[in-house]
């Protein structure tokens, strides 16, 4: 079965083609740089740029996979959560093309597609295992028994992970996307300089990351003026107080499900020193990490279409043609 993914939830047009035979043909990212200037996601323009690119970017998978349309056996697409415009014109995109090749659609969950990316590499994880999901919008552990079977056991109480990264990016000076800028900055500072809080670290799978973040803030306060270099020791010892509490309660979730396998994903699993550290632990303590490729941890379509081929070979069928902005995981069912 040949599948067109379409993900559209926020700042990136990701689109990918999944056969279940062959694996993913062709994928295609845009991000979107039209936010910059304004330092956050502006909701319309992520509207407009999607509307620009999501068919040129459909017609270059097609061409790069070299397939004709009718090859295509469904499409899938991101029906929530996201921005309600964003994930609107895949949506439309997705029901259109469907109307037209007159073959079936889809509607994904977007968290789904970003725990079940790790199937897409060369020695996916095997079922059940704890997902340890770390998106801009998101922090949660999540056991996973099969598809569709997701049971939360923690999340975060307050910011998202990368939404941490991202506002104290911000605070330090760094343009956006800074998750990833202030990551890079991190390599050249001593994770050792501050010693920030660890939020709900002795107990639970919850997380708390808001009050790490008013930390740093308080820290750039009080230093008034600060120079590179300190400015690089911050961004580390904040990169450090995060992956240590991130490792302490993976370590806990498996331990109290008596799970082996962890699968770290979302745009924070693209963090290299969270990845060393994981892979580390894992030797030490005896369970086995699982993660998606760098480009595929961050949005994109290949997650979407994989997901989605999986599902419509389950028999599943879009509902209707509504999106879910707001649409928790536990929700989902086959
Ligand atoms: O999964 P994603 O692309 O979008 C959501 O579904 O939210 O995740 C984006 C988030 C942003 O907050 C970004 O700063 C963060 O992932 N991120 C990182 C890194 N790369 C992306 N955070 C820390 N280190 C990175 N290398
Ligand atoms: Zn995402």
């Amino acid at each position: 079965m040949l599948v067109l993914g379409i993900e559209t939830s926020c700042d990136e047009t990701g689109i990918a083609l999944f056969d279940d035979q062959k694996g993913l043909l062709a994928h295609e990212v845009f991000s979107q740089l039209s936010h910059t200037v304004y330092g956050g996601v502006v909701p319309e323009l992520a509207s407009r740029d999607h509307v620009r690119k999501t068919i040129p970017l459909i017609q270059a998978v097609i061409d790069k996979a070299g397939v004709a349309t009718s090859d295509i056996d469904g499409i899938a697409y991101t029906k929530g959560p996201g921005l309600a415009g964003a994930l609107m014109v895949g949506a439309m995109t997705a029901q259109g093309l469907g109307l037209a090749w007159q073959i079936p659609t889809l509607g994904v969950h977007h968290l789904e597609g970003h725990l079940l990316a790790p199937m897409l590499e060369e020695n996916p994880p095997a079922f059940p295992f704890i997902a340890l999901l770390v998106s801009g919008g998101h922090s949660q552990f999540i056991l996973v028994e099969g598809l569709g079977q997701y049971t939360l056991l923690g999340e975060s109480v307050d910011d998202a992970a990368g939404e941490a990264f991202d506002k104290t990016a911000k605070l330090l000076g760094l343009p956006y996307p800074g998750g990833p800028k202030l990551a890079a900055l991190a390599t050249q500072g001593n994770p050792k300089a501050y010693a920030f809080p660890r939020p709900l670290l002795r107990q639970g799978l919850d997380f708390s990351f808001s009050g790490l973040k008013t930390a740093v803030s308080q820290m750039v306060l009080k230093l008034g003026e600060i120079d590179e270099q300190t400015k690089a020791d911050i961004a580390a010892s904040f990169e450090e107080a995060v992956i240590e509490t991130l490792c302490i309660k993976a370590q806990r979730a498996l331990a109290e499900t008596g799970q082996e396998r962890l699968v770290i994903s979302g745009g924070v699993s693209a963090n290299l020193k969270l990845r060393q550290t994981l892979s580390q632990l894992s030797q030490e303590k005896g369970f086995a990490v699982f993660y998606p490729r760098l480009e595929f941890c961050t949005d994109n379509g290949a997650m979407i279409a994989y997901a989605g081929c999986q599902r419509f070979l389950k028999g599943d069928v879009d509902s209707d043609c509504q999106v879910k902005p707001r649409w928790p995981l536990s929700e989902l069912s086959l």
